[in-house]
C-alpha cells in the first residue's frame, strides 16, 4: 500500500469543504480501547460501535481517533478515510504516550528528580519511536503542570514544583517527541502542552478542581512551561478541565486567545481536554451543548475531544450569527497544518507501514535501566548505611512492594509491554554480593517468620509506599502517609536493632515523618518502571551512585500543603531556629518541608566553594558570569546537581525566598574539583510586575550555588537600570 500524495494545496483544499467537512476536522474521537485503564478514563460517548466510526470517517466528519495502536487496525482506518472519503484527508492517529508506550520510563516526576533534559528529551525520543512503530502520530504529552499541592494524584504527571526545571523538562521532551524539523521526520510524532493551564493548581488538590490564583502567580508560575513548550515547537495545546479565575480553562478567552495566540503567537491547535468543552454545562457556565460549543469556539478552541459538538451544534450556531465561518476556516486551517507537519498528506500511510519496531524494545530497556539508576532520591543514609558492604550478607527485603511486578510502572502505563518487569526481590537477588541470603517473606506470611527473618538478617529492606492506583487522574488522596499497616512493619523491622533502608515508591511527595526516625537509610525510587529491581539494587549495592535529586518539597504533614520551596516571603517570617509567636508558624510543627526541594545524598561528599562574580553588577542588556568550585571530597566517584539560586531583594511585588535558575549535573572522581558555570542575563530575573509587565527590577539580588534549595553559600549583585 503505497498511496504517496503530493502536499495538497491546504487553502484550495479548504475551500473545497463542505461545512460538515469542516467540522469532521474539528471531530476527534477515542478509539477501540486497549485496555480497560483506557476504557475507564475516556468512556465512549459520541460515537458507538465499529460501523458508526467507519461510515463517520468515509463521510469526512472524524478528524483522527486516539489510544488505539497497532499498524493493522490503524492502517484499515485509515484507508478508509484516504481511499473512500471524498476528500481523501489522512486521520491523526494519538494516544496518551505519558512516559514510555510499550517500554515504561520512570514517571515524569521522577525523571524530574534527575534534572537531566538530556535524559528527557532521550525517553520522549524513544517512547516517540515506539508509538510510530505502532501507527501513532501524536501524543497527549508533555504534561507542562507546575505543582505544589501534594494531595493532587496528576503530581506523579508533573514535574514538580519549580518552574525553571519544568521549563527545561518540558522542552525538552518536546524535542524529543517531535524532533527539531518543522514537518516531522519519521519516527517522531506531535506533541501536546498539556494542560492548558493552571490544572496543577486545583484547590485542596482534588483534580478537576478550580485553580484559584493570581494573575501574577498564573504568569510566574503556572504559564512558563507552555511557553518554552512552545518555544520548542510544540503543535498543540490541551485545554484543562477546570476554572481559571472562574472561567473554565476550555472556554476561557484570556488563556486561550488574549496570552495564547496574542501574547505568544501560537499558530497550532488547540484541542480540548476529553468532555471538558461538554463540561462547561456542568460547571455552570454554559446553559446547554448549543451555548457551551459557541463559547469554547469563540474563546478559542480548535477541536473537540469526544463531545463532538462543533459538529452537533456548528450549522445552528452559524446560522444564528453566533459564530463565523472565518472562525471555522481558521480552526480548520491549524487542523490541516498539523497534518501536514505530520507528514500525513505527503504520506497518508506514514508510521502504517509494516512495523519497524524491531530491534526497538532492547534499546529502549537499556534507556529505562539508564533512567532508573537517575531517578532515585537517597534523603537519608545514617551512619554511611549504604552502599551495602560488599561482603556476604544476610539480608531481609520485605513489605508490599517487596516481590511486586503490578505497580512498577506507575499511572498511564496502558499500552505498556505485557512482559512483567523486574521485581525488587529479583533484581537484588542476583546483584548481592556472592555467599549472600536474601530472605523475602511473601506477602501474608506469618507475622512470627516474618519478625524472625528481620531478627536474623544483618540488614532489613523495606519496599513501601503507594500503588500504582495511588496516584494519576482523579487519584487525589486527603491522607499522604504510609498506611498503618506499613508503620507498623517499619516499627517492628526498626524494634529489632538492626539497620533498616525503607525504599519508597510513590507518585507524589508523601509526608514520611512517621517513617522517617525509623529508618537509617531513605531510598525514594518513585515509580520507576520495568527495570526496577536491578537499578534499585545497584544503587544499594553501590554498583551506582544515587544522584537524583527532590522536585518537590516533602512535607512533614498534609496539613502543610501547598508546600513548595518558592514562596513569597511573609511580613512575619519566622526567624532561623527560632520559635517566637506571631510569626508565621504552626503551632505544632516547623514550617518548612522534612526534606527539601533539591535535595538528595550521594555516597560521597561535595564541597562547595563560595560563588565568584565576573561583576558586582549585571548590565540592563548584559550578562553575569558566575562559577564556583565544586569538589568531591569523598572516596567514592559520585554526580552532584549543582543549583543556583537567586532572590529578588525588593520587588513591586513581593518575590519568592528563592528561585532556582539554573543547575548542571556533574561527575567527579575521588578528590576530583570541578568549576561549574552560569550565566544570568536580565531575562532571568523577570516577574509578573505590579505594572502587569513580564520585566526585570533593578536592584539587589542574592545568589546562592548549593546543592539544595536551603543551602549553599551566597553573594549578592545589583541590575543595573536601564541608560536613560
Ligand atoms: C483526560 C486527561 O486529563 C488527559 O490528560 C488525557 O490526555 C485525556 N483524558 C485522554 O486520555
Amino acid at each position: 500500500m503505497s498511496a504517496t500524495s503530493q502536499s495538497p494545496d491546504l487553502a484550495a483544499l479548504l475551500s473545497a469543504m463542505t461545512l460538515e467537512e469542516k467540522l469532521g476536522q474539528l471531530s476527534f474521537y477515542v478509539a477501540r480501547f486497549a485496555s480497560a485503564g483506557a476504557q475507564g478514563a475516556n468512556p465512549l460517548d459520541a460515537m458507538r460501535g465499529e460501523g458508526d466510526r467507519l461510515d463517520a470517517i468515509r463521510a469526512g466528519r472524524v478528524t483522527g481517533l486516539f489510544n488505539l495502536y497497532g499498524v493493522t487496525a490503524l492502517r484499515d482506518l485509515q484507508r478508509v478515510a484516504v481511499e473512500e472519503s471524498r476528500l481523501k484527508i489522512p486521520l491523526l492517529f494519538a494516544a496518551d504516550v505519558i512516559h514510555g508506550f510499550r517500554t515504561i520510563f520512570p514517571i515524569a516526576l521522577a525523571e524530574a528528580a534527575a534534572f537531566d533534559p538530556a535524559l528527557a528529551e532521550a525517553t520522549a525520543r524513544m517512547a516517540a519511536e515506539e508509538a510510530a512503530a505502532h501507527g501513532l502520530h501524536w501524543t497527549f504529552a508533555p504534561a507542562c503542570d507546575l505543582a505544589r499541592d501534594a494531595r493532587w494524584g496528576r503530581y506523579e504527571e508533573s514535574s514538580g514544583e519549580d518552574v525553571y526545571l519544568l521549563c527545561r523538562l518540558t522542552e525538552a521532551r518536546v524535542r524529543g517527541f517531535q524532533g527539531r524539523d518543522l514537518v516531522l521526520a519519521p519516527g517522531h510524532i506531535l506533541a501536546t502542552a498539556k494542560h492548558f493551564a493552571a490544572y496543577g493548581a486545583a484547590e485542596a488538590g482534588r483534580d478537576y478542581n478550580l485553580a484559584e490564583i493570581s494573575r501574577a502567580t498564573l504568569h510566574d508560575h503556572y504559564l512558563p512551561s507552555f511557553r518554552a513548550a512552545l518555544a520548542a515547537g510544540a503543535a498543540t495545546v490541551m485545554s484543562a478541565f477546570q476554572t481559571v479565575d472562574g472561567i473554565p480553562a476550555t472556554a476561557n478567552p484570556y488563556l486561550l486567545t488574549t496570552v495564547l495566540r496574542g501574547q505568544w503567537g501560537f499558530d497550532g491547535v488547540v484541542v480540548s481536554d476529553f468532555a471538558s468543552d461538554h463540561e462547561l454545562i456542568d460547571h455552570g457556565f454554559a446553559e446547554n451543548r448549543a451555548d457551551a460549543a459557541r463559547l469554547a469556539l469563540n474563546a478559542g478552541l480548535d477541536m473537540n475531544m469526544e463531545s463532538g459538538l462543533f459538529m452537533e451544534q456548528g450549522p445552528a450556531l452559524l446560522a444564528a450569527g453566533a459564530i463565523t465561518m472565518a472562525q471555522i476556516d481558521q480552526a480548520v486551517m491549524r487542523v490541516l497544518r498539523i497534518k501536514e507537519r505530520a507528514g500525513l498528506f505527503a504520506d497518508p500511510y506514514r508510521h502504517l507501514h509494516e512495523s519497524d519496531a524491531i530491534g526497538l524494545a532492547a534499546r529502549a530497556r537499556s534507556l529505562s535501566a539508564e533512567a532508573a539508576r537517575k531517578a532515585p532520591v537517597l534523603i537519608k543514609n545514617r551512619t554511611g548505611l549504604l552502599p551495602l558492604p560488599s561482603v556476604p550478607l544476610r539480608v531481609a527485603l520485605t513489605g508490599p512492594f517487596a516481590r511486586d511486578t503490578a505497580h512498577l510502572n506507575g499511572p498511564w502505563s496502558w499500552f505498556a509491554d505485557e512482559s512483567p518487569g523486574i521485581s525488587l526481590y529479583d533484581g537484588l537477588k542476583d546483584r548481592l554480593p556472592a555467599g549472600s541470603d536474601l530472605i523475602a517473606p511473601e506477602p501474608g506470611d506469618d507475622p512470627a517468620a516474618q519478625m524472625a527473618a528481620m531478627k536474623r538478617a544483618d540488614v532489613i529492606i523495606l519496599a513501601l509506599g503507594e500503588t500504582s492506583h495511588h496516584s494519576g487522574e482523579s487519584r487525589s488522596r486527603a491522607d499522604i502517609t504510609l498506611p498503618a499497616g506499613q508503620l507498623d512493619l517499619a516499627r517492628q523491622a526498626h524494634a529489632t536493632g538492626k539497620p533498616v533502608v525503607a525504599l519508597i515508591r510513590c507518585g507524589r511527595p508523601l509526608d514520611l515523618s512517621a517513617l522517617d526516625p525509623l529508618a537509617d537509610a531513605i531510598l525514594i525510587t518513585w515509580f520507576l518502571g520495568p527495570e526496577t529491581g536491578p537499578a534499585v539494587a545497584d544503587l544499594l549495592t553501590g554498583k551506582a551512585a544515587p544522584s537524583g535529586k527532590l522536585p518537590a518539597s516533602f512535607p512533614r504533614a498534609a496539613g502543610q500543603v501547598p508546600l513548595y520551596y518558592n514562596h513569597q516571603m511573609t511580613g512575619r517570617p519566622v526567624p532561623e531556629g527560632g520559635d517566637d509567636q506571631y510569626k508565621s508558624r504552626y503551632i505544632d510543627l516547623p514550617p518548612g518541608p522534612l526534606y527539601p526541594f533539591g535535595f538528595g545524598l550521594s555516597y560521597t561528599e561535595f564541597a562547595y566553594g563560595k560563588p565568584m562574580l565576573d561583576s558586582e553588577s549585571l548590565a540592563w542588556d548584559g550578562e553575569l558570569r558566575i562559577s564556583a568550585t565544586v569538589t568531591n571530597d569523598g572516596a567514592r566517584a559520585g554526580e552532584e546537581i549543582v543549583q543556583l539560586y537567586i532572590r529578588d531583594r525588593v520587588g513591586s511585588r513581593v518575590r519568592p525566598v528563592r528561585e532556582l535558575k539554573g543547575f548542571q549535573r556533574i561527575k567527579l572522581r575521588p578528590r576530583e574539583s570541578v568549576t561549574v558555570r552560569f550565566t544570568l542575563t536580565r531575562a532571568d530575573l523577570a516577574f509578573y510586575r505590579a505594572d502587569d509587565r513580564i520585566e526585570a527590577e533593578p536592584g539587589l539580588f542574592d545568589l546562592w550555588i548549593g546543592p539544595h534549595s536551603a543551602g549553599g553559600l551566597a553573594a549578592h549583585f545589583t541590575l543595573e537600570a536601564p541608560a536613560a
